[in-house]
């Protein structure tokens, strides 16, 4: 049995992964083909994003039946053969579980608007104010959340897309439905699950209007949160103690974290929280531009790291997913340090305390792909916001500026498998284009180079199975003061990590903190993102984004 702490997630968007039938799609059938480069990395687990009946509105975020696969990514039996295949080398498979809403294609809704009273009640159906919405809250994909129906001259909440509808799940009845979708999966042979947005599906008793925001106040880490998750676990995966479950926790608290994931409580292994990806947003803003704010990462970093340790929580650490830009562009360097910014962002993560997530690509540096013109992008909230920028009156030329930063495309575009034709994805015509990087940066050039960075990740892995103290050790920031490096040490018995990171281009020297080069019995540099470091001693100088890790015993 694996143990979530010492185990590392890749993270699969299927559509952009690899494409086995020459339709321009990934597919499960190309996930299969992948498992031995999967393996070669050394990952525990992939989670899977939504491959279930769709319209694909949002790219399968909006199901429509979650029983069935979407024809486009393979059969029930490619993916029981998915699962097989993983077994056999000891990958277990996740899956993306969406519950917050469903498609408005789902047959709940459409039950829901031909009148029925029982499927009205699975969604949030409610009578406006004197032709208004029922209240002020704004969609998380730009507009109004609610949606009127003329025939019930009444609305429905989507806090995402007007075609994810939120769910009722103070209905009972919703509820056991759900437990029944989780069961199904987990018949499969499922071994986790990530929850989807889970922590909005609790919605307050009274609908108001929010006087000075988006509305999420009233829905996030909502009234009956902990007892639902609560009754999931015992109703579905609480009794399989193989599996393991995380939940993403949008504008979340540590205090709700650590309830969501403490053993003794009883709901998830662990949560994603997304606070230190709000770095580069400008007042709040995501659709602007601004250099990343490294003090508020690290304060982050450190309230997080401490915070939850306290609480006995446990968090899913990561810098990309489908939903992020590319690290290496972001916070890295992707032209002049590709190589030493990536690894430097891999330790970063990678040393904290936490369950590491790696996102397809991330592990050989994949940079965003820089399209320059909107036809090129196809994700929902991208286009909403190019519309709303546009009707601001901001001009084209900047509205493609910030989508090349921030868009969710840019996590989103075809894995680089080599420099072949469409890097490798497919023989056919990818929905969406290759990042412009491709002949350089892509799998097959990164397994032929040993100092490459998926042999960085490969050694941070293995390094997890074999040091108890990465997963176990206690978490303290050191170097508070300075611009340039986060650095931290993990204690574990009579073991220490040092490890530090430089997020900049400029060398810097850092002076280590006396009482931790005192004593020592045993000192050795675990890893580094240079052919050799400096020993560990009073004054270090490090090169642009040099990352050190020490390893102490007292
Ligand atoms: C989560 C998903 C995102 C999706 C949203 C609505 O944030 O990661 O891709 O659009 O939920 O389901
Ligand atoms: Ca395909």
């Amino acid at each position: 049995m694996k143990d979530f702490k010492s185990s590392v997630v890749y993270q699969i968007y299927p559509k952009s992964f690899n494409d086995s039938n020459g339709d321009g799609i990934g597919d499960l059938n190309g996930v299969i083909e992948k498992l031995d480069y999967l393996k070669e990395l050394g990952i525990d687990y992939i989670w899977l994003t939504p491959f279930y009946i769709s319209p694909q509105k949002d790219n399968g975020y909006d199901v429509a039946d979650y029983y069935n696969i979407e024809p486009m990514f393979g059969t029930m039996e490619d993916f029981q053969n998915l699962i097989k295949e993983a077994e056999k080398r000891s990958i277990g498979i996740m899956l993306d579980m969406v519950f917050n809403h469903t498609s408005t294609k789902h047959q709940w809704f459409k039950n829901a608007l031909k009148g029925e009273e029982k499927y009205k009640n699975f969604y949030i159906f409610k009578e406006g104010k004197k032709e208004k919405a029922p209240t002020n809250w704004k969609s998380k994909f730009g507009g109004s959340a609610w949606e009127y129906v003329e025939e019930f001259n009444e609305y429905y909440l989507h806090l995402f897309d007007v075609t994810q509808a939120d769910l009722n799940w103070d209905n009972e009845e919703v509820r056991n439905e759900i437990y029944k979708v989780v069961k199904f999966w987990l018949e499969k042979g499922v071994k986790g699950f990530r929850f989807d947005v889970i922590n909005l599906i609790s919605k307050p008793e009274v609908f108001q209007d929010d006087e000075n925001g988006d509305g999420r106040k009233f829905y996030t880490d909502g009234p009956n949160i902990h007892e639902y998750l609560k009754e999931l676990n015992l109703k579905t995966f609480g009794k399989f103690k193989e599996v393991i479950t995380v939940g993403e926790m949008s504008s979340t608290t540590v205090d709700n974290c650590i309830h969501y994931s403490n053993p003794q409580e009883n709901e998830l292994s662990m949560v994603f929280n997304f606070h230190h990806l709000k770095v580069d947003y400008e007042n709040g803003n995501k659709w602007t531009l601004m250099d990343f704010d490294f003090k508020m990462l690290k304060n982050l970093f450190e309230k997080w790291q401490e915070g939850m340790e306290k609480g006995d929580g446990w968090s899913a650490v990561f810098w990309c997913n489908h939903d992020q830009p590319r690290i290496v562009s972001r916070i890295g360097n992707d032209k002049k340090y590709h190589k030493e910014s990536s690894k430097m962002l891999a330790t970063t993560i990678h040393m904290m305390r936490g369950t590491p997530y790696i996102y397809q690509g991330e592990e050989f540096g994949m940079p965003n792909p820089y399209f320059d013109k909107i036809e090129d992008y196809r994700d929902i909230e991208s286009i909403n916001y190019y519309n709303i920028l546009k009707n601001k009156g901001v001009h084209e030329d900047k509205i493609l500026e910030i989508l090349k930063s921030k868009s969710r495309d840019n996590s989103r575009t075809p894995m680089q498998w080599n420099q072949e034709k469409n890097a490798g994805f497919t023989s056919g015509t990818p929905w969406i284009s290759i990042g412009k990087s491709y002949k350089k940066i892509n799998a097959e050039e990164a397994l032929k180079d040993n100092d490459s960075v998926f042999y960085h990740y490969k050694k941070l892995i293995a390094l997890r199975k074999k040091y108890p103290i990465i997963s176990q050790g206690d978490f303290k920031m050191i170097l508070e003061e300075s611009k340039e490096v986060f650095g931290y040490t993990r204690e574990y018995k009579n073991q220490m990590l040092l490890v530090l990171n430089n997020f900049y281009e400029k060398e810097t020297e850092i002076e280590i903190p006396a009482l931790l080069l005192e004593n020592h019995k045993k000192v050795v540099t675990l890893i580094t993102n240079y052919l050799s470091s400096d020993d560990l001693k009073e004054k270090i100088v490090l090169r642009p984004y040099e990352s050190i890790v020490y390893y102490i015993e007292k």
